[in-house]
């Protein structure tokens, strides 16, 4: 198929039909292999990392305390709404591309991009925000062994301080995370050689990934003085340090920890049976990864006062406080959070990866993001040049600012997946749902509640630091958004296939598998269920 069947529009609102997308995507010609198992094992491979490593201690430290465990309850609720709407639209959208092709359909070109946009943060940026979580560990594990980088080549060239009533203070000239930088540019080498996880390989690292933090709850057990969940919800310090205040601003900050669990939606198209399995997939991983966090953050707290948890590697501290008949389960836990680390950074680096080929595919990026590698059959180019911007900005910014940038980001991006919802079921109310979100418009509404809930807090965090005279955070997210307009309004506007009446480019069509699937799943090596 060439032409296009779009729905036409104004110009910026143009759309995709959605019997144009299952098109594309039945052209794709998947295999349907993966069962609920597997697909819950790929969306914990995906969402335990730097989130639980790292972040959690961070947001007991400088929010919450010991209620962090409220919030990833709080958290986790404004994910299973979204999630419900990833399932539906999933189900009724088995494709590549999920929340940017949702867009495309529902909200329209402009939205689309923006997704895609916002996906960079969700992926490429989370990749660097995991690689800085990734330098602490690997830093915590060489010192057993006694060897010592010199800080500056582990530390960001901006860090974090705390500055009064529970704001950050930025500063410059520290240093650069080369470590963080070559962690990255080692995964990009691998994904251009596609070399990318099989299913198997998912599962052993999951295992691994939850056999550890398992062990680490029943051994810290022993380990907990219960003086140190009191007060469990510490007073409030001024602005947003503790408090029931502290609780919503930390549940902003370990929403980071929840994503990846949209990646299921993404392998739709594999999926023995989409109406039943995505959500048991996408729910699935969520309900595991809640409880394992809540339970996580719970011994992490009451083994170390909470305001001892700000540093590189929390965990890793709580099992150093352990003592030294313990050491050989610190060096345990710290490779199991490398291994988990590692992969959670292949993973998003090839979903970003990913998100740039299907949108060059389209016409709305430079076709360099499309163009395969005659005999790793890889997105090369494309590849290398992410791999080098992720590294980047792996080597200058500190996980604080990453890891907001993700959340704001992901935030929106599960707002604008509830509207299509909405927008969806208006619209199309004839589309075949093989799985609705339950409460009628109940569920994407307290979606997009939740995102609110999650990104609220974050922006008023960047506004008081503003007000505080340091704008760096501001300066970053306005600088970003304008690029993106920039790339819209100076390429994707006037190269969109979509407005030519062209159908994909054909020459990645020959690609086989779509973005985010068969390579990163293991299509036909390894996959069973
Ligand atoms: N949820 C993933 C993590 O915590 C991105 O690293």
């Amino acid at each position: 198929m060439t032409d296009a069947t779009a729905a036409r529009g104004p110009r910026l609102l143009i759309k995709k039909s959605v019997e144009q997308v299952q098109y594309e995507s039945g052209h794709q010609n998947l295999k349907r292999t993966l069962g609920p198992v597997n697909l819950v094992l790929l969306g914990i491979g995906c969402i335990i990392g730097a989130g639980i490593y790292v972040m959690t201690g961070n947001a007991a430290a400088n929010y919450a305390g010991p209620a962090v465990v409220l919030s990833f309850v709080v958290a986790g609720l404004a994910c299973a709404f979204a999630g419900l709407c990833y399932a539906e639209l999933a189900s009724s959208m088995p494709v590549a591309g999920s929340a940017y092709t949702y867009s495309y359909t529902s909200l329209g070109e402009v939205f689309a991009w923006i997704m895609g946009w916002l996906l960079v943060l969700e992926y490429g940026v989370a990749a660097a925000t995991v690689a800085a979580g990734w330098t602490g560990n690997v830093v915590s594990l060489l010192a057993n062994f006694g060897l010592q980088i010199p800080p500056e080549f582990t530390t960001s060239f901006i860090q974090a301080g705390a500055g009064p009533g529970g704001s950050t203070i930025f500063s410059g000239g520290h240093g650069f995370n080369l470590l963080g930088a070559g962690g990255i540019l080692g995964v990009t080498a691998l994904l251009v050689l596609g070399i990318s996880e099989s299913a198997s390989v998912n599962n052993v690292i999951v295992m691994v990934k939850v056999g550890v933090l398992l062990l680490f709850c029943a051994m810290g057990l022993a380990f907990i003085h219960p003086a140190n969940w009191h007060p469990f919800i510490p007073h409030n310090e001024g602005g947003m340090k503790y408090g029931t205040i502290g609780i919503f601003r930390a549940a902003s900050t370990i929403f980071f920890a929840y994503v990846g669990f949209e990646a299921v939606s993404t392998a739709a198209a594999e999926a023995k049976n989409p109406a039943r399995d995505m959500p048991i997939g996408i729910l699935g991983s969520l309900a595991v990864c809640t409880i394992l966090y809540i339970v996580v953050a719970g011994i992490l707290t009451g083994m170390v006062p909470y305001r001892e948890l700000g540093g590189p590697a929390p965990i890793a501290l709580a099992v150093d406080r352990m003592g030294p008949a313990f050491a050989w389960f610190a060096i345990l836990i710290k490779v199991g959070a490398v291994a988990g680390l590692t992969s959670v950074m292949l993973i998003l680096t090839y979903g970003q990866t990913r998100v740039f080929f299907a949108m060059a595919r389209d016409g709305l990026l430079p076709s360099m993001f499309s163009t395969l590698h005659k005999k790793f059959r890889t997105p090369w180019i494309g590849t290398m040049v992410l791999g080098v911007v992720i590294a980047v900005a792996a080597a200058l910014l500190p996980i604080d600012i990453l890891g907001n940038l993700v959340s704001l980001g992901t935030a929106v991006a599960f707002a604008i997946v509830c509207i299509s919802v909405l927008w969806l079921r208006k619209a199309r109310p004839d589309l075949e749902r093989p799985f609705t979100a339950p409460f009628g418009i109940w569920s994407p509404i307290l979606g997009i509640i939740g995102a609110l809930v999650m990104a609220v807090p974050l922006l008023a965090d960047m506004a008081l630091s503003v007000i505080k005279g340091d704008p760096i955070p501001a300066i970053i997210l306005v600088s970003y958004i304008v690029l993106g307009a920039l790339i819209y309004l100076g390429y994707g506007l006037s190269h969109s296939r979509l407005a030519k009446g062209l159908g994909q480019r054909s020459d990645d069509q020959d690609a086989g598998p779509g973005p985010m699937q068969a390579e990163l799943h293991g299509i036909g090596k390894d996959r069973a269920d």
